[in-house]
């Protein structure tokens, strides 16, 4: 655990919280269990599918690691389908030797966009339901079952399971000294070949874009950190650092490792609306702020994004009524994503209230059948 906190090592689910104070927490309760996280219910990233898919004992290396430090006897396995067939055989490789001594036990993730938040995985792996559940108190403190429970991003896991193999100094040959080590990226949109790609934290986002072969049409904006991330101007941001020290003064982050690319002639405004509506209708629909909020929001935004006489006054105050607010961060992260187009599309902003906007939407990608 101290060679955990050498490193360095934070959370590569989305919020980056430090990872030796979360064993820490979880290892002082009684009867802890620890769940990895691979839902991945961010339909902009396939970093986890993709690391699941190549690399599962690493994973499972690194689940089995954080159970035994946290004197956890049994570990779940929360798998997006799409690498569920891989873990699945890889866990039964396991038991056939009797590899481990920590019980592993694997379940399908819900594919939506909120189950794979910590107290809605528990929540799924209970009882079915990938929804939420309040807080507090903290998964960390009464999970499954009652007990402390680590919910761990797979890719963290598998960060742990080299820090344990190559220790602190080796996970620190990387990245930069306030934010060490690697990430993986999903890079998509505007590039010739859209990839998952493993970049040092604090890498030029313009080089990360070459890990996609380059862009493939002149760019106006980039999407950082998933749909709970932000929009930034593509010039400003390619000689950035993705990490958070590079990107904080531009009210962005890397989030869950997503750099998505907008070309020129595509409607930033158009593509928040969709993604936006997605949102609202993959919300669990339990807070208020959700319920009555989002759906609300989403077509003000529409409205903006079509010019059908918005009222930017009136979404303003509904984004200042439902941040902060809810049961989880779902609200915050929509309304982080809506105010960052308002920032960076200003100019379209105005031509739409005039009527006109030639641009197109369909860069990011959003379930079929989800959005309205
Ligand atoms: C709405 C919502 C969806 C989330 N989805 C995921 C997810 O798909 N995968 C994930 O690892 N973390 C997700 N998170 C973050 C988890 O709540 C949690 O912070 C994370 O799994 C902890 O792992 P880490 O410390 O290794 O990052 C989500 C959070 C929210 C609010
Ligand atoms: S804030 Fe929204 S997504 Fe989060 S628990 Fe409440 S209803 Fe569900």
């Amino acid at each position: 655990m101290a060679e955990v906190e050498r490193a360095g090592l934070t959370g590569r689910g989305g919020a980056g919280y430090p990872t030796a104070r979360k064993l820490a927490a979880v290892a002082a309760g009684h009867g802890p269990v620890v769940v990895a996280n691979g839902t991945e219910g961010e339909p902009a990233s396939a970093k986890d599918k993709a690391l699941m898919t190549r690399s599962p004992h690493l994973v499972l290396d690194g689940a089995v690691l954080a159970a035994e430090m946290v004197g956890a006897r049994e570990a779940v396995i929360v798998v997006h389908p799409a690498a569920r067939a891989i873990i699945g055989e890889a866990v039964a490789e396991r038991a056939r030797v009797r590899f481990d001594r920590v019980r592993m036990k694997v379940r399908t993730a819900a594919d939506r966009f909120v189950a794979g938040e910590a107290s809605a995985v528990v929540h799924w792996i209970e009882r079915g339901v990938p929804a939420p559940r309040a807080s507090p108190p903290r998964v960390s403190e009464r999970g499954l079952r009652g007990a402390p429970t680590l919910v761990q991003n797979v890719e963290t896991l598998a960060h742990l399971a080299l820090i344990a193999r190559y220790g602190a100094a080796w996970f620190r040959s990387v990245g930069t000294p306030d934010e060490p080590g690697s990430m993986l990226v999903t890079v998509l949109g505007a590039v010739r070949e859209p990839v998952c790609a493993e970049i040092a934290i604090g890498t030029p986002i313009g080089q990360a874009l070459e890990a996609a072969g380059g862009r493939s049409a002149p760019l106006q904006a980039l999407l950082l950190g998933g749909y709970f991330g932000d929009w930034v101007s593509a010039a400003v941001a390619m000689d950035r650092p993705f990490s958070s020290a590079g990107l904080a003064d531009l009210g962005a982050g890397p989030g869950a490792g997503v750099i998505a690319a907008l070309p020129a002639g595509a409607c930033g405004l158009k593509e928040t609306a969709r993604v936006v509506r997605y949102l609202a209708g993959e919300s669990a629909g339990q807070c208020g702020p959700c319920r009555f909020g989002l759906d609300a929001i989403a077509g003000q935004v529409e409205r903006l994004a079509h010019g059908r006489g918005a009222d930017p006054g009136l979404l303003q105050r509904w984004l200042g009524q439902v941040d902060g607010r809810g049961g989880c961060a779902h609200p915050t992260g929509v309304v982080r994503l809506i105010r960052s187009s308002l920032r960076i599309f200003d100019a379209e902003l105005r031509q739409h209230a005039m009527g006109w906007c030639c641009g197109t939407a369909s860069v990011l990608p959003v379930p079929p059948g989800r959005s309205r």
